[in-house]
């Protein structure tokens, strides 16, 4: 059973009124039920996002520069929280309203059902952007909205270890505009709240996550540079595989990839180990979020349908995915074993009984994980792939197009995001007979 912050009780009512004062809209509340949510997502796995969304039954979501807005009601709003694998984060729009000086501001922020959002005493952080607007001032606008908002600040690890007094909002405020992809951003405690002034327009949206949902629970091992866990999925999406073919990555590292995989191919939500915000915001409903996990479990597959295998050269790689794939709850759905590239050899085949599978691997890049040998690695790959499994799709996060050439498959970009600071494709093809 999907589990959440400690339940509350139930509060006098679950979405705020709505308020027609003249310049206000109420936050995407015109339908009573409906949310205006934003699942921010690393620019490039927008349309990932979006599809992902569909298949939850969200009608028309929109792509946006960094994430996807869709209309929910609060069940959907859950269920994203619950079932999104290539999403960062989930945020509300509570409020938007014009201002174009500090006491429209403040005026305005007074008006702001907070009670319904964040509880009373929680600690909360701030995070502002402008762009083209006579508010530009970030820091200032971060203090009216703290001031409004009577709560404490929360007080990051590091400031409480710094110097006494210091500010404690995380975060940087910047002009850019949307919410940025945040997976890095080592500091969950505090509800998130995101002001963002527009030309003058001041929207706040209000974190519904919590800890990036990337941050499945399970990986608290690591090999040599791996993937967060919502871009491993994301490859898997937009791969096309849906869970019913053999599945190969014989460059796990900790075994994000095949874990991921496994996930996928259980049907079981990414965010079944962990707790959401919006389990502490006062008007969370219990019964709605209960309902969406039992509806969760009762989807979930005892074991995965189809051969998932993980290899890699490096022992002790094997031995973190294998701790991971446990915490995962999915160690007996993975053949997480050592072995080098030169010994790959074809998974049983899956249920269809066709022999083909698929090849979703991140390679070293040369960046991230050096080596003098690279090209030499990536021929070799593709010597391997074509004697062992043509046929087979392969899937691999690549920095460099001349490098994957060398493997001498056809390929064609499917995604473009960045990688731990680096510009990364990721590139599938067919691999041919030898
Ligand atoms: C970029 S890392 C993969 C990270 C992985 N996706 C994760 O999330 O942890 C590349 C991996 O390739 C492995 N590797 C490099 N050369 C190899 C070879 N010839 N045979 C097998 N594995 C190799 C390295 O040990 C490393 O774990």
């Amino acid at each position: 059973m999907p589990s959440t912050a400690e339940p509350r009780p139930r509060p006098p009512a679950g979405s705020p009124t709505h308020r027609s004062a003249r310049g206000r809209e109420s936050g995407g509340r015109s339908n009573r039920d409906k949310h205006l949510a934003f699942a921010v997502t690393a620019p490039g796995l927008e349309r990932v996002t979006a599809s992902e969304l569909e298949a939850l039954g969200i009608r028309g979501p929109r792509l946006g520069k960094g994430g996807v807005s869709f209309r929910a009601s609060t069940r959907q709003l859950y269920a994203a929280n619950l079932w999104l694998r290539s999403a960062t984060r989930v945020v509300v729009r509570i409020e938007r309203f014009r201002a174009t000086s500090f006491s429209e501001l403040e005026s305005s922020l007074r008006a702001v059902p907070w009670s319904t959002w964040v509880p009373r005493r929680a600690p909360v952080r701030v995070r502002v952007a402008s762009h083209g607007s006579k508010l530009y001032h970030t820091d200032a606008i971060e203090e009216r909205v703290v001031r409004v908002l009577d709560r404490p600040l929360h007080v990051p690890a590091r400031t409480r270890e710094g110097t006494p007094g210091e500010r404690s909002t995380v975060g940087t405020n910047d002009s850019s505009g949307a919410p940025n992809d945040d997976a890095s951003d080592g500091d969950d405690d505090g509800q998130l709240i995101l002001v963002r002034v527009n030309h003058d327009e001041v929207t706040i949206s209000i974190d519904s996550s919590g800890a990036p949902l990337s941050r499945r629970g399970y990986r608290l091992q690591t090999a040599k540079a791996p993937l967060r866990e919502n871009l491993a999925a994301a490859l898997l999406l937009a791969s096309g595989w849906d869970g019913t073919r053999p599945l190969l990555d014989p460059l796990c590292g900790s075994g994000t990839i095949a874990i991921e995989a496994a996930l996928l191919a259980r049907n079981i939500p990414p965010g079944q180990h962990r707790a959401f915000r919006f389990g502490e915001w006062p008007g969370f409903e219990p019964g709605t979020w209960a309902s969406v996990g039992a509806e969760a479990e009762a989807k979930i597959l005892d074991e995965a349908p189809v051969a998932i295998v993980g290899t890699d050269r490096d022992a002790g790689a094997i031995k973190a995915a294998q701790a991971n794939a446990e915490r995962a709850d999915v160690l007996g759905d993975i053949d997480l074993h050592e072995a080098a590239i030169s010994d790959l050899t074809a998974p049983a085949p899956g249920p269809a009984g066709d022999r083909t599978g698929w090849v979703i691997t991140n390679p070293p890049y040369g960046a991230r994980v050096g080596g003098p040998d690279l090209r030499d690695l990536y021929a070799r790959f593709g010597q391997v792939l074509r004697e062992q499994v043509p046929g087979w799709h392969l899937g691999m996060l690549v920095a460099d197009h001349r490098l994957a050439g060398q493997t001498k498959v056809r390929l064609e970009e499917q995604l473009r995001v960045a990688n731990g600071g680096l510009r990364v494709s990721y590139v599938t093809g067919v691999i041919p007979a030898p």
